[in-house]
């Protein structure tokens, strides 16, 4: 599939006022994704889990408007209007309207809410941009009068990337690559797609609990965090690593090797802040109690032999990444060891899940 291909041909219906809503999760990478080139366009491929708990709701009431001229709506986030959210979503806009040029004929309401708190450092814009952009295919889906939905999905997915990179991930699961690898048939830059190959038992329902270290506002934007890795004297290096390591989690998935797959996990998170503290401006976003948690899983894993191993986003917060089985285990371990770290004890148990979903 090329951009071009995206953009729709002339609408065959015209349709009245309505409202649509989409459910749609966050997801949490693997391999990560740092650094973009122009139009949304990863430097590297990534590959992540789609979360099931950790979601964003999102009902898009439609009505036609008069003058095609300029975009016109407004965000509510749990039923409060949040002007500060335009800007972010006129961006959206502008970059997706050649795809659904019928964007600029409606008023759109846009009511959304999430199912965990708002700053608490989960990526929302995954969440929330995905949800967006589904509700915005259903529009057009109408518009076309289709009645299969060929390429729905892709496009929802080639459209959330335009709203925030990863959002492109949290359409389908469990597991979703994004950027082209030459070992991953059909991977793309432009969307995300389901992983094609086998994938052991051992990673059926993994478990992802988030330790909520810090829920203060952002140090970095992860527009200014992608802009670092241009000129960054390891970015060659690392976008090298990252196809590297997509390549490993193959055989890792198939065989269902679980230390291996720790070795690549832990390694990339810690890559991702390395990255950020060798920039230019630098940046540490990890605060001591995430060094204090990886410091517990290590021991932890000496001492038992548990396969708990961490990730980390662009923030000080934690997600622990573990087999089903090992749910009681590591649930002591959080309440005993763990939690005592996070800010006023939060956290928040998840899994691994399927994609969104339509609602009405
Ligand atoms: O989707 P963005 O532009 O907010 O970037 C997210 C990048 C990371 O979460 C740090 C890594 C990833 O691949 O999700």
């Amino acid at each position: 599939m090329t951009e071009q291909e995206f953009i729709p041909k002339p609408y065959k219906k015209t349709i009245e006022s309505g409202s649509v809503t989409w459910e749609s999760p966050s997801n949490i990478a693997l391999v990560k994704y740092w650094g973009k080139k122009e139009n949304q366009i990863p430097a590297n491929p990534s590959i992540s889990f789609t979360l099931s708990g950790c979601k964003t709701i999102t009902r898009l009431s439609y009505s036609p408007k008069e003058s095609p001229d300029d975009f016109s709506f407004e965000v509510f986030l749990e039923g409060e209007i949040k002007p500060d959210f335009k800007p972010k979503i006129e961006t959206f806009f502008k970059r997706i309207v050649q795809y659904v040029p019928f964007i600029k004929d409606y008023h759109f309401k846009i009511e959304t809410s999430n199912t965990f708190p708002h700053s608490s450092g989960i990526a929302s814009s995954a969440s929330g941009m995905s949800a967006l952009a589904l509700c915005l295919m259903s529009v057009e889906k109408e518009l076309k009068g289709d009645k299969f939905e060929t390429c729905f999905t892709q496009k929802a997915s080639f459209l959330a990337r335009l709203g925030s990179g990863s959002a492109c991930r949290s359409i389908e699961g469990d597991l979703v690559v994004w950027g082209t690898h030459q070992e991953i048939e059909n991977s793309s830059d432009l969307f995300g797609v389901k992983y094609p190959f086998e994938v052991h038992n051992n990673f059926k329902n993994y478990q992802d609990t988030i330790l909520l270290v810090d829920k203060g506002e952002k140090q970095v934007s992860s527009t200014v965090g992608h802009g670092l890795m241009h000129n960054h004297p390891f970015a060659g290096e690392r976008f090298k690593q990252a196809h590297e390591n997509l390549a490993a989690l193959i055989n890792i998935f198939k065989t269902g090797n679980l230390e291996a797959f720790i070795d690549i996990v832990e390694s990339e998170a810690l890559t991702l802040h390395a990255m950020m503290m060798t920039s230019m401006p630098y940046f540490v976003l990890m605060k001591p109690n995430t060094l204090e948690i990886i410091n517990k899983i290590w021991a932890f894993r000496k001492e038992t032999d548990s396969k708990l191993c961490f990730t980390l986003d662009a923030g000080a917060n934690v997600h622990l990444l573990y087999p089903e089985k090992e749910t009681v285990l590591v649930s002591e371990f959080i309440k005993n060891e763990l939690v005592a770290h996070c800010q006023n004890g939060q956290y928040i148990c998840d899994q691994i899940g399927f994609g969104a979903n339509k609602i009405v």
